[in-house]
């Protein structure tokens, strides 16, 4: 059907001979797993996010990761691919691979998709959830729709020696270096050692804070495209080695690329949030931000922007633009242009990138990939009503679609009915033979 057209997420796209995406895939779109309510994949959405917002605070106890768990899996090769510095003749583009769209389009392979354009929006630590697809075969453990949770954290010069003694005088770049095994040229190695101290105690912590203090856990060296050095941490899991996550150093192209470009746009977070429902947090806001609502004087917001200018100044003195006229019009789309608050000249970061299933599978004992997609209610009440802090054990029901028959019982007035009577009357008449018996409200 090449010259045809395929509509993907309400877009519609020019087929071509690289289109390969199936309408079984088509119909995973918008299922949104992980922002369903009492979805397993969600729970650890929310334990994840908690996490980096409370082992990342601000000076007043602000979280200062945003978070965006609702951005659109279609993505350009641009962003899949190229924005990440991936070679051209990298495996991770084949066909065979991915589910193309077209030769520009794909559904995306790995949430780390959005890291440049959230980056070059002025972002420094933000965490990005949603559903990635890659073509494999479908077993117990693989599916070729999955989901990730992928975080960066930047940090300038003084955040990173911030906790060393004389840390003043120590430097993230410097001139005549050489890329080796534990470094990137730009880098020093003691600011690349320090990144990577604070990223892999973080990712431990949060290993712990999910799977348990008890973990058994080893760091394996690997390479990924937009990192280095890079790795991924495994977890002993009955008696086998789990892959947990892949993280590393951000190589510095990535972030350089932001400097390059003489007019950087700034996003109004204003906007973000009234027209795409983005939450209002510090770091959606760069500095002409923060000048702009103080600029258009409304009320609260501009107090809230004083505090913001206070606390990017902490940081590096910040120059104040003149504004044009038409950028205070408070809800007009900018893209104010700077190349100031997206300078990468003097940054490090690192990033990673969890899966979700491989998490929930080990927390809560789901044997089977294909359960997160039940819609069966055998399956899916076990979580209903839970929270993300509870304890829950998923217990095996039959992977046959259920049938359904209807009876109903009158009970006597004067007694208050509790569920669990009713399931030990079931259980004491038909024991065994009932598959499940679930409470559906
Ligand atoms: N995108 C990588 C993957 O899907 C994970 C990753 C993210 C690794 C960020 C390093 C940094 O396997």
């Amino acid at each position: 059907e090449i010259g045809g057209k395929i509509t993907v997420c309400g877009g519609t796209f020019q087929r071509d001979d690289w289109t390969n995406i199936s309408p079984k895939i088509l119909s995973y779109l918008g299922r949104n797993l992980h922002i369903q309510p009492y979805h397993p994949l969600s729970f650890i959405r929310q334990n994840i996010v908690s996490f980096l917002y409370k082992k990342f605070v601000g000076r007043t106890g602000n979280p200062i990761f945003s978070v965006y768990d609702n951005l659109s899996p279609v993505v350009s090769v641009e962003q899949n691919f190229d924005s990440l510095i991936t070679p051209a003749t990298h495996p991770s583009r084949d066909k065979s691979d991915c589910y193309y769209i077209n030769h520009k389009y794909l559904l995306r392979g790995h949430t780390t998709a959005h890291q440049s354009e959230l980056i070059n929006m002025g972002l420094n630590n933000f965490l990005v959830v949603g559903d990635v697809y890659r073509r494999d075969e479908i077993d117990a453990s693989h599916y070729p729709v999955f989901h990730q949770a992928d975080a960066v954290r930047i940090c300038m010069q003084e955040e990173v020696f911030r906790r060393v003694p004389n840390g003043e005088a120590l430097q993230v770049f410097e001139k005549s270096g050489m890329r080796t095994e534990d470094k990137q040229q730009e880098h020093t190695l003691e600011a690349t050692k320090l990144m990577e101290t604070e990223l892999k105690s973080t990712l431990l912590c949060l290993a712990q804070s999910l799977l348990g203090q008890g973990l058994v856990h080893r760091w394996v060296a690997t390479t990924f495209p937009f990192t280095h050095p890079s790795w991924e941490l495994e977890v002993l899991h009955k008696d086998k080695w789990v892959e947990l996550l892949g993280c590393g150093i951000m190589e510095h192209a990535i972030l350089h690329k932001g400097m390059d470009r003489v007019l950087i746009d700034v996003v109004i977070s204003i906007i973000l949030r009234q027209v795409l429902g983005v939450p209002w947090d510090l770091m959606c806001l760069t500095h002409l931000t923060t000048q702009l609502i103080q600029e258009s004087n409304t009320g609260p917001l501009a107090l809230y922007a004083n505090a913001l200018t206070t606390e990017f100044s902490r940081y590096r003195p910040m120059p104040r633009v003149n504004l044009h006229p038409y950028l205070k019009a408070e809800s007009t789309v900018i893209a104010v242009t700077n190349n100031y608050s997206t300078g990468a000249g003097d940054r490090i970061g690192w990033a990673f990138g969890v899966g979700l299933e491989r998490m929930a599978m080990i927390i809560y004992d789901i044997p089977d990939i294909r359960l997160f997609w039940s819609t069966d209610s055998g399956f899916l009440c076990q979580f209903n009503n839970k929270t993300a802090n509870d304890v829950i054990k998923y217990k095996a029901v039959s992977m046959y679609p259920q049938c359904i028959n209807d009876i109903s019982f009158w009970l006597p007035e004067d007694r208050l009915y509790s569920p669990n009577d009713f399931y030990d009357l079931v259980r004491s008449i038909a024991g065994d033979i009932v598959e499940q018996v679930c409470f559906d409200s």
